[in-house]
């Protein structure tokens, strides 16, 4: 039996963490006393002035579970069933109908991409996860946290602005079957840089050939090009291979972010395969957070399952990636050296700098940028964008 010194001792000699980088950066930036910072560090969407407002299509959703939310009762590990429903037909498109594939409310992108790791281990502990670098800087903790294997293979060249699409390829055609292919569904954090469709097509046909699982983490869908384009990569992946795993997020979309809104996708080859693996899914999810917390999914599927509701959200949604999009052509007109992030995708890019010049740009400009040279193309207001650029374009030139 542990004596009471023994306890103490063993949280006492507990290794340092080496904090997360994202969250780090967060708190810096937050802590920044000067008027002009700009943060471009975090992915949350801002407005043309600065802000991150809540959606107006959600705050009257917000209103309407106040006012008719009757009880606050459990709702059990798959949490609310009819948001899963009604997220179907957004991811899945043609497939969702196809009852082979099964949903589940989670924490957020986060809460799914745990969740169907734990499937994989449970179901293939010897599975290893291909995972293209750089990439968000939570995937590798999250698997390494369910005792994955990972084999990195490099993505993208930061300084040429281009997809190491060989290097993929080749990457997939030498894995074992049975590996676990992570692809980013759309917008790529960190990069930007998105599979075109023919490339979407040799991956796909890759993975397939391969035999290997497909476990697509889709937290950006509409901030591309729209909902349906956005998703076309994981239809097809959905089309060609029997077995694949999608993690979603609403956060973004939703602009819902604190409130953790997500959910996962599990496809079989059959429907009682299906049924067997989602008992598994629950059990895992039991086991970590029980159910998943309410407020924001049943939020979302208020708007989801009014018409009225629903088209003032795409409007909504339209006018973010329109704001992306626009941000993303004034830097590239800015300077030829940055017309690639006018072709690329979503609320990131990245900057070829080094980790000192990232330091220098928070020192000097007070502009905040992960150590990696990613931006957030809508951290800053419209009246920050020709500084940044101004900064920017001074150290590119060194
Ligand atoms: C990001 O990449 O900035 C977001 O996905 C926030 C996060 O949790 O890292």
């Amino acid at each position: 039996m542990l004596t009471e010194t023994t306890r103490a001792r063993a949280l006492a000699d507990l290794p340092p963490v080496i904090s997360d980088s994202l969250l780090a950066l967060i708190a810096m930036a937050n802590a920044d006393p000067r008027p002009d910072k700009i943060d471009v560090g975090v992915g949350v969407f801002r407005d043309a002035v600065g802000n991150t407002p809540i959606l107006k299509v959600m705050k009257q959703a917000e209103q309407r579970l106040f006012d008719t939310q009757v009880t606050k009762a459990y709702l059990g590990s798959a949490g609310d069933k009819r948001f899963a429903e009604l997220l179907r037909p957004i991811l899945l498109g043609p497939h969702a109908g196809d009852e082979r594939i099964a949903g589940l409310q989670t924490p957020g992108g986060c809460g799914a991409l745990r969740l169907g790791f734990e499937l994989i281990r449970t179901a293939n502990p010897n599975a290893r996860v291909l995972m293209g670098t750089p990439t968000w800087p939570n995937h590798a903790p999250i698997i390494r946290s369910v005792g994955l294997e990972i084999v990195e293979y490099p993505y993208y060249d930061r300084d040429g602005h281009v997809i190491h699409f060989d290097a993929m390829l080749q990457s997939l055609g030498a894995a074992r079957e049975g590996d676990v292919a992570l692809l980013h569904g759309v917008c790529h954090n960190p990069t930007g840089a998105d599979l075109d469709a023919a490339q979407w097509a040799e991956v796909t046909r890759v993975i397939a050939e391969r035999g290997l699982l497909p476990f697509v983490d889709i937290a950006y869908q509409g901030f591309g090009r729209g909902l349906d384009e956005d998703a076309a990569g994981l239809r097809g992946i959905l089309a060609a291979s029997d077995e694949v795993i999608a993690a979603q997020s609403c956060d973004k979309s939703f602009s819902v972010y604190r409130d953790r809104v997500g959910s996962l996708f599990v496809k079989t080859g059959s429907v009682e395969a299906t049924t067997k693996a989602m008992a598994h899914v629950f059990q895992r999810s039991r086991e970590m957070w029980s159910m998943p917390p309410d407020h924001g999914a049943a939020a979302v599927h208020i708007i989801l399952d009014d018409p009225k509701l629903k088209a003032d959200w795409h409007i909504e949604l339209d006018a973010m990636r329109t704001r992306i999009n626009s941000v993303r052509q004034r830097i590239a007109a800015a300077d030829p050296r940055l017309a690639y992030i006018g072709q690329q995708f979503g609320m990131f890019s990245m900057l070829p700098f080094s980790k000192d010049q990232v330091i220098a740009l928070r020192e000097r400009h007070a502009i905040y940028m992960a150590d990696s040279g990613r931006f957030n193309v809508v951290g800053m207001a419209d009246h920050s964008i020709d500084r940044f650029v101004e900064a920017v374009v001074e150290t590119l030139d060194g």
